[in-house]
């Protein structure tokens, strides 16, 4: 690729107008994240990341599969630090790299998949069908009748759910076809009982997902002890972050299992779900943006106050660390030998991969008497996709290649023709002015912002995922299975 410096300034782009010696007034606080140090050794090689993107031609996410497994160990190691029997199922949904299922898969972490994609992308890279985790709601019959074939774990969401799966567990084996099952009597799909859990809908909760209260004493009554689906136990997935309610739900659902077991059931195991919090940015970028933040820093509307908490304190298996901590949860499991699984997603990709988009062009604005650069990129917004949730994605994009220059407020839009498509409303300090050729890393965007929200709108390819190993001591690149 000729390289950013050799590219000329777009029209109307010329001497740093969105710049002064102090640095502009009306611009957002720098929000740097910290990334992982092979991140680090990539931004400060000198050819690298000019050297995909020009392979690539076009934007991309990097992903970096070692940090995943490093997030899990760290998740293991928290489990036994407390003593717990614990399982890792990595949430899929966050991001569907397939290094991403690998490292799972190598590091002994399992998957929790909500589609028949998922699941057999799980499969494909290595992960055992028993060490599957099959969540979301109303699941269709071709996913229920895979599950049991592969002997994974169902989470059960609701009475008609259930009622599906026993009439697949009575049908014919159908492993053959490519048809669902048959509904008639007969041997279950895998030879032995579906294992399942029941998911509750927390007391007070509005949640359209999960069983309440009085779906849950039917689903007892509709699932028998020695019958063809085996009650493993109880899961929940709370939204939000908080560790307590996370400890006090579970020691609820210990209560349920050894109800469970007085009936006869299995019940050895609950599932606390995701919603490990991850943490972005340090606690003075995050309180700084949060109190003060103000109108005047937005390219046109500012987004709605619903941020992610993008500091957080207690992140990923230290938040763990505190669940089985709260009002000794841990020693509850112990003692009852209950098994707690966890289902985080954004907590193992934290450091885990960066999104990257080539400035395509810039043009000044003026609001509030002060100047400041839209610079539009190669990408749309659908690759962040926070800017999608009314929101914005607050850790600051780096600008490639490090040079100097004067910090100038820079906001980021999509190529596309929707006034609104943005990847960065607020005007960013970016340390020198950015020119068409320069890349613009958004960092730690592997949890959710990459591929939730993808799309071809305006036949633009989707970015693909591009995996950076150390290799020979220095970072090594190749495209994900995803990509090929
Ligand atoms: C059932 C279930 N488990 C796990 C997760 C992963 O949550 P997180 O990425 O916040 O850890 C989700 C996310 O929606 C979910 O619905």
């Amino acid at each position: 690729m000729g390289g950013p410096a050799d590219s000329a300034p777009p029209a109307g782009h010329g001497e740093s107008p969105g710049a002064s010696a102090i640095g502009p007034v009306h611009c957002a606080p720098p929000m740097p994240a910290d990334v992982d140090p092979l991140e680090r050794r990539l931004l400060a090689h000198p050819h690298l990341l000019g050297d995909i993107a020009a392979a690539v031609g076009g934007p991309f996410h990097v992903l970096f599969p070692e940090r995943v497994a490093r997030n899990v160990t760290a998740f293991h190691e928290a489990f036994r630090a407390a003593g717990v029997d614990g399982f890792v199922y990595f949430g899929k949904k966050a991001n569907k790299a397939a290094c991403v299922a690998r490292a799972c898969a190598e590091s002994g972490a399992g998957i929790d998949v909500a589609s028949v994609g998922e699941l057999v992308a799980a499969l494909a890279q290595g992960v055992r069908g028993e060490d599957l985790m099959v969540t979301g709601p109303a699941k269709s019959d071709e996913l229920l009748w895979l599950a049991v074939r592969h002997g994974s774990t169902i989470a059960i969401d609701a009475l008609d759910e259930l009622a599906r799966l026993t009439r697949i567990c009575a049908g014919h084996d159908q492993i053959s076809r490519s048809t669902p099952p048959t509904r008639t009597g007969g041997p279950t799909p895998a030879g032995r009982p579906a294992r399942i859990l029941l998911r509750i809908q927390p007391d007070g909760s509005t949640s359209r997902f999960g069983l309440d209260r009085a779906e849950l004493a039917q689903a007892l009554r509709s699932a028998p002890a020695g019958g063809p689906v085996l009650l493993s136990g109880f899961s929940f997935h709370l939204s939000g972050y908080d560790a307590t309610a996370r400890a006090d739900l579970a020691a609820t659902l210990v209560e349920h299992c050894v109800r469970a077991r007085a009936d006869g059931h299995l019940a050895d195991t609950i599932s606390i779900g995701g919603g490990f919090g991850v943490d972005y940015l340090d606690a003075g970028s995050w309180t700084r943006f949060r109190d003060t933040s103000s109108e005047k820093w937005f390219h046109g509307r500012a987004p709605g106050q619903d941020y992610y908490p993008y500091h957080f304190p207690v992140p990923g298996a230290a938040m763990l660390t505190a669940v089985l901590a709260h009002n000794r949860l841990a020693e509850a499991l112990r003692t009852n030998g209950i098994r707690l699984s966890i289902e985080p997603g954004r907590a193992l990709l934290d450091r885990a991969g960066s999104s990257i988009f080539r400035v395509q062009g810039g043009k000044t604005r003026t609001a509030h008497g002060e100047p400041y650069d839209i610079l539009t990129v190669d990408g749309t917004s659908l690759s962040l996709s926070e800017q999608w949730f009314d929101s914005e994605y607050l850790p600051d994009p780096v600008l490639w290649p490090a040079r100097p220059g004067t910090i100038t407020a820079s906001c980021v839009g999509a190529t596309t023709c929707l006034e609104s498509d943005l990847l960065s409303r607020r005007r960013i300090p970016l340390p020198r002015r950015a020119q068409v050729g320069d890349l613009l890393v958004y960092p730690n965007t592997a949890g959710y912002q990459m591929d939730s929200n993808e799309s071809t709108f305006h036949e633009l390819p989707l970015p693909p995922k591009v995996v950076v190993r150390e290799v020979d001591g220095r970072p090594g690149w190749s495209l994900d299975a995803t990509a090929r």
